[in-house]
């Protein structure tokens, strides 16, 4: 959003990037046949099974679906952006990305980051400085020690102290001819009320620079050395800081992350210490907020598609209460999410310093999954009287409502009947009702819609639709006609007159069969053009994957393909029609609504077949 790189620069990268060179960079690659092979970088594994195409500048990796271009590489390697990924690969390849090309206000934006960048990285150094050589660090120094924290884990988390007094950043930045509206911006002094001029915001407290996986400083805690309030001080929002998608100590965590495939996340910033130098470097902690969605899927960058997390929490209510408020962000980013309860009175912090980090990972074995431990703990909070079953269910009814996906909705459900001993129907009914509740609103706007599926053919992979991309059902032959188009390009002109893309049901699929039309080029097909343009990262995996298969295909094999999907198509789509024009003569309106809005679902309909149904 603040980087942005022109159009002509993305090209000139990616023609410039080759794809076995920058994995080269990170994965021991060999050649086999046309491919090259390396142990996956994104999971675990002793037996190669990533794979880079040079031919097609892309990589896949068949053990854990990780798949894309250079550029996708990039950002999953780092975690990281597009633009920030491309502008990588520009230093690297040479490329001058120039400034002018940018908007006034992309300008000003991007200037504007880097100077809020610079601000605290000074800012750090300066809090850093001041809490070895300052006398008035002595104390703060003493305490960090008290503390268990070693001078090594100082130093790597350049821990710093901010001086007693009003104005000592102020005057530190106003020495060096710095406006301060911008240092007031990056929030480190405040403006005074009713007065001229600012003051400090942090004064007296232990320093924690919150840095990003480019190890820029975008943020500040702050901590009292006392028991006075508020114990904590945080940078505010800032162009640069934004607290629900940050994590601390990620730039620390994502290699052990990787090779472990399971993050610990804690509250603390003390915790987080304290889990890094008992050698725990795979854990993060959360910025004085609850885990939201743009932190999953942070997470599960780094931890990969089949990665753990085990929350870490201490055993009051308010533990709990965010733990079941993130059940449902877990789930529908599809990541194994578990918690483990430390006893009551310790945090991760108190914990390890007191027992050690072997005894914590004693705990940490018998981690339950979140489901589990939401369960159990309202059983013991309620009981299993009749009274205390329903305040169970009642509580854990929204949670389970919020789950899209079906499948793992009903697997909890049963675990829910299960442990509570009721009848699976009944629970699934109170369920039931409370996500069409939930749902039903943006059910009325897709019926009558009428723009609906050009809208959703238009926007492809909108945020909104991705869910489905997880879940709903890749219809086989669909998936089969979209490899064919990404394998054996001559067909796509066939496809194309054809409008064999109007009958798909999969409106993802369709997405992808829409942009792989628009970017043949003389029936000829870039596939990292094609994943360029897809956001979504699961999606770039199944484009590469589908990709990377070597050509069998003929023209006749194609057209017998298409052949029959069009039959299918053309089939189930009378039959609907039948249906519909029962319901209309029955007056079941119901079901009428039911059946239509599926129509409009299975995209266009052929002019006959429209004027058939209006008689
Ligand atoms: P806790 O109150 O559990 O403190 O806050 P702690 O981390 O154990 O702190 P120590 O060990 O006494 O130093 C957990 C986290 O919530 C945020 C901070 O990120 C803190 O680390 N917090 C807490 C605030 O932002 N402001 C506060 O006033 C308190
Ligand atoms: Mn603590």
């Amino acid at each position: 959003m603040t980087i942005f790189i022109p159009e002509d620069k993305v090209l000139e990268i990616r023609h410039a990037a080759d794809i076995v060179e920058v994995v080269s960079e990170s994965v021991l690659l060999k050649k086999t046949g046309k491919n090259y092979v390396g142990l996956c970088p994104f999971h675990s594994e002793k037996t190669p099974s990533f794979t880079v195409s040079p031919q097609k500048q892309i990589f896949y990796c068949f053990g854990c679906a990780a798949g894309g271009n250079v550029f996708s590489f990039i950002m999953k390697r780092d975690g990281i952006s597009f633009p920030e990924a491309a502008r990588i690969l520009s230093r690297q390849y040479g490329i001058n990305v120039p400034v002018q090309t940018m908007s006034k206000d992309q300008k000003r934006l991007r200037s504007e980051r880097e100077k809020l960048l610079e601000i605290n990285r000074q800012a750090m150094e300066f809090f850093h400085n001041n809490l070895f050589s300052a006398p008035s660090g002595k104390q703060a120094l003493l305490y960090l020690k008290q503390r268990g924290i070693s001078q090594e884990t100082m130093e790597i988390f350049r821990l710093g102290y901010a001086p007693e007094g009003w104005n000592n950043i102020n005057n530190f930045f106003n020495k060096k001819k710095i406006p301060l509206d911008i240092v007031e911006k990056a929030g480190l002094i405040v403006k005074r009320e009713n007065k001229n001029g600012f003051y400090d915001r942090f004064r007296n407290r232990i320093i924690f620079p919150i840095f990003n996986v480019n190890m820029h400083v975008i943020g500040f805690g702050g901590r009292v050395l006392t028991d006075d309030l508020p114990k904590y001080l945080n940078s505010p929002e800032t162009p640069i800081y934004n607290k629900s998608s940050s994590l601390y100590g990620l730039h620390r965590a994502r290699q052990k992350c990787r090779e472990t495939e399971t993050i610990y996340i804690v509250e603390g910033y003390f915790d987080l210490l304290a889990l890094h130098q008992n050698g725990i470097q795979n854990s993060v902690a959360t910025l004085g907020t609850s885990i939201t969605t743009d932190h999953v899927h942070i997470l599960r960058n780094v931890i990969g598609k089949d990665g753990h997390v085990v929350l870490v929490f201490d055993s009051d209510d308010a533990g709990m209460k965010a733990a079941l408020r993130s059940l449902g962000i877990f789930m529908n980013a599809e990541v194994d999410a578990n918690i483990m309860l430390l006893p009551s009175g310790h945090d991760p912090d108190s914990y390890l310093f007191e027992f050690g980090y072997e005894s914590f990972f004693d705990i940490a074995k018998s981690a339950k999954s979140l489901i589990s431990f939401l369960i159990d703990t309202l059983i013991e909070k309620y009981g299993l009287t009749v009274e205390g079953k329903i305040r169970v269910i009642s509580e854990m009814r929204e949670t389970l409502a919020s789950i899209d996906d079906s499948v793992a909705r009903s697997l909890y459900i049963k675990e829910l009947a299960e442990r509570v001993g009721i009848e699976e129907n009944a629970l699934l009914e109170k369920v039931r009702e409370l996500s069409f509740r939930n749902r039903s609103s943006t059910k009325r706007d897709t019926f009558f819609n009428n723009d609906f599926a050009r809208n959703h053919r238009k926007n492809g992979f909108r945020k909104a639709d991705k869910r489905k991309s997880f879940h709903g059902k890749w219809t086989r032959l669909e998936q089969q006609i979209i490899s064919m188009m990404l394998q054996f390009p001559p067909v796509l002109s066939e496809i194309g007159e054809r409008g064999i893309l109007d009958l798909f049901e999969d409106n993802h699929l369709k997405a992808i069969g829409d942009l792989i039309l628009a970017h043949q080029d003389c029936s000829d097909i870039k596939i990292d053009d094609v994943i360029n343009l897809i956001e979504d990262d699961e999606e770039r995996g199944i484009v590469a994957s589908m990709a990377i298969g070597e050509n069998k295909w003929d023209y006749d094999g194609c057209l017998n393909i298409l052949n029959r999907f069009e039959s299918i198509r053309n089939k189930k789509e009378d039959t609907l029609i039948k249906k519909i024009k029962e319901a209309e003569d029955n007056n079941n309106f119901e079901l009428l609504s039911k059946l239509l809005s599926k129509k409009q679902k299975m995209a266009v309909l052929s002019e006959k077949k429209k004027m058939a149904l209006l008689k």
